[in-house]
């Protein structure tokens, strides 16, 4: 049996209407949301996705400030834009675009953005509160995988779920919030041996490796829920996931596509929690 496919169109397009419904409520509070977003160098792909931040922001009626910086800008300049967004009131969310040139540390950057303002949920903090099950801006991806998840009607409490890739930005948080759902969570990485047994076993299998058809069919258990976090450019220049789409759609219950997938529910759930960061800061 061929598997459902878990429209992220639809559901980003279900998150934004609330998120803009949301901003209509402040706005009556006398607040403007306001995402900072910093893209540092000229990476193309980069600038395709926070390109795609600006447009998602005029589409929710959150107000976005976008600072592109030259490729040899140094840390203590990038330092200094994230000291003056941090006090800046009217600033709610703060995104330093990744990966930065060389000459900056990545680390260091992402300290410096106060966790209330953190949309990524990259900082220490953020990344602490996420482990130690308190509340907090939740990584874009992870959350919005999660919410493909229970789309499908399935809980992850007590099921096995696998999570190919352990970076800080998608796998390791992921692996987080899924065993803050009750799931029973394997993370494989590059040195795990016996990786498709593993996955084979998987009743959800998110695969973030960066390796257009990694996940092949056989890794994939009969019925399973599988979200492909993979955005990468096939040999025939069209963009494809981590996952070998057709022969994994054959077995899954349920599976992402790519494009209009997870790429899309990342940017909606990038708008939740700007919006959240807005709204909290109206709190405090
Ligand atoms: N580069 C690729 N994915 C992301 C993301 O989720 N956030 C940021 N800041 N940079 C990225």
């Amino acid at each position: 049996m061929a598997a459902q496919i878990i429209d992220g169109k639809a559901l980003a397009a279900d998150i934004k209407a609330q998120v803009r419904a949301g901003v209509q409520q402040l706005a009556a509070a006398g607040v403007r949301p306001c995402l900072a977003v910093l893209l540092v160098g000229d990476d193309p792909a980069s600038a395709v996705y926070v390109a795609g931040k600006e447009r998602d922001c005029a589409e929710c009626g959150i107000q976005s400030r976008m600072l592109r910086l030259p490729a040899d800008t140094t840390q203590q300049q990038l330092l200094g834009h994230l000291a003056r967004l941090a006090a800046d009131d009217e600033v709610h969310g703060i995104l330093v675009q990744l990966p930065l040139p060389a000459q900056i540390d990545p680390q260091q950057v992402i300290a410096a953005i106060p966790p209330h303002k953190d949309v990524d949920g990259f900082t220490p903090a953020n990344m602490g509160r996420l482990l130690t099950g308190q509340p907090c801006l939740v990584p874009c991806t992870p959350a919005g995988c999660l919410a493909m998840l229970k789309s499908t009607g399935l809980s992850p409490a007590g099921r096995r779920a696998v999570v190919v890739g352990r970076s800080n930005i998608v796998g390791k948080p992921m692996a987080a919030l899924l065993l803050a759902n009750d799931a029973t969570v394997t993370v494989c990485h590059s040195k795990t041996q016996g990786l498709a047994g593993l996955c084979a076993e998987a009743e959800i299998l998110v695969a973030a490796v960066g390796r257009p058809g990694f996940i092949t069919g056989d890794m994939v258990r009969p019925g399973a829920v599988v979200i492909d976090v993979g955005i990468n450019r096939g040999q025939n220049g069209k963009l494809c996931g981590d996952v070998d789409f057709a022969p994994a759609a054959q077995k899954a219950g349920f599976i992402t596509p790519v494009p209009g997938g997870v790429g899309l529910m990342t940017r909606a759930m990038l708008m939740q929690n700007t919006l959240r960061a807005a709204q909290m800061a109206l709190e405090a």
